[in-house]
């Protein structure tokens, strides 16, 4: 008796492992779904979108919405959503102010880097865009005003990189092409946008765009990461003094970027989670760009350094400016690490 209970206690136990199991299949199923939602275009639907989901860099017909009426000044990819109209009627109407949110977003798109992708592609499917990256959407006034123009700030020679130093070289510039942008817009060359509403302008607060990136599982690394794509205004960018000049090789600028921020009493803003999401295209590290040992140190020190070290000090020599289709490229000497910090 006591045995056929014990066997009835056994496979209800059994049962409810199973049960457990299979639980745990589902969730993670869905949680896999997520994450390469894109891929399946599964999850977009419940994105309660009218428009009609388009590969961004396929030539298949598009809604013909407007381009994002807020557009960004600094280095920043070429936007594969920011396709605008093919044939606008021109208006003889004095032009209204852009959309809050520019109708005829997508939403998440589908960003994978097996297909082939030339720039005369790129150039076909932005007809709108004018020599040296520059747009302007041309059915509405911009409701900030910004310009519209994508800078490319590439180090000349061979000694180590310097991002933070090269951000500074795109906001000084861009506002020598054209003193009225206000809003600058700082990327890696190698993130790509997997969602159109994570809309390119500046904020109350200076903006950190790239929240969930492949690479660190679409979520944020820490809590103070304000790495890959940011944004501010322009005197948001002054009143920190922009951004430091000193860190050379990989690593530690964003964090002191992110302290001169919270020093100057603002606070950094994101988009929700789901919507900044980036792509990264795949390479080795860089040569020049070896992790820079000085790193910790010197963000404890940013209280110290920002008043003297920034845009204000900022130092360069420009080589280059060619005007590209879609792109302005600027080659720029930068200089060298001091000795003592050569090679860590
Ligand atoms: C979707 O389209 C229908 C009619 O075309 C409209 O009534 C509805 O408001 C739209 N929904 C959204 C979320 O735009
Ligand atoms: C895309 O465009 C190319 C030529 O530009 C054309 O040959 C091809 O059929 C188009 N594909 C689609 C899906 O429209
Ligand atoms: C798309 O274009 C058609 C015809 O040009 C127009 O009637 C329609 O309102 C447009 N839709 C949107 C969302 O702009
Ligand atoms: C495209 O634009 C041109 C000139 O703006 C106009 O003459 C033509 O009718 C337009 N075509 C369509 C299909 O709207
Ligand atoms: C920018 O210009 C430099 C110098 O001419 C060149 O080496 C580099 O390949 C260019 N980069 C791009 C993306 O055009």
């Amino acid at each position: 008796m006591t045995r056929l209970l014990l066997g009835v206690t056994l496979e209800r136990i059994c049962k409810a492992v199973l049960l457990l199991c299979l639980l745990h299949f589902v969730i993670i199923m869905i949680l896999y779904f997520d994450v390469y939602a894109q891929h399946l275009d599964f999850f977009s639907r419940f994105n309660a979108r009218n428009t009609s989901r388009v590969h961004p860099f396929s030539n298949s017909s598009r809604p013909n919405s407007t381009a994002p009426s807020y557009g960004p000044a600094g280095a920043e990819p070429p936007s594969p959503s920011a396709k605008p109209n093919t044939n606008r009627s021109v208006t003889e109407k004095p032009l209204q102010p852009c959309q809050e949110m520019p109708s005829g977003l997508v939403g998440r798109l589908l960003i994978e880097f097996s297909s082939p992708m030339s720039m005369e592609r790129v150039q076909r499917e932005n007809p709108d865009v004018s020599l040296g990256g520059k747009y302007t959407p041309p059915d509405c006034l911009p409701r900030q005003k910004v310009a519209y123009g994508i800078y490319i700030i590439n180090q000349y020679g061979e000694d180590t990189f310097n991002r933070a130093k090269l951000l500074n070289v795109g906001f000084l510039e861009a506002l020598k092409d054209d003193e009225e942008y206000d809003c600058f817009i700082f990327s890696d060359v190698d993130l790509i946008p997997m969602d159109d509403r994570n809309l390119y302008r500046c904020y109350e607060q200076p903006r950190h765009f790239a929240v969930g990136m492949d690479k660190f599982g679409f979520r944020l690394p820490y809590a103070g990461y304000f790495g890959g794509v940011s944004g501010l205004s322009k005197s948001q960018f002054l009143k920190i003094n922009g951004f430091p000049n000193e860190y050379w090789g990989w690593g530690g600028e964003d964090d002191d970027i992110f302290n001169r921020i919270s020093l100057n009493g603002m606070k950094v803003s994101r988009p929700d989670i789901r919507i900044g999401r980036y792509r990264m295209i795949k390479h080795e590290r860089d040569k020049h760009n070896e992790p820079n040992p000085q790193r910790f140190t010197k963000i404890q020190n940013t209280k110290m350094t920002m008043k003297r070290d920034g845009i204000s000090s900022l130092q360069y020599r420009l080589v280059e400016v060619s005007r590209q289709p879609m792109y302005t490229n600027i080659t720029v000497e930068i200089g060298r690490p001091p000795p003592r910090l050569a090679r860590g």
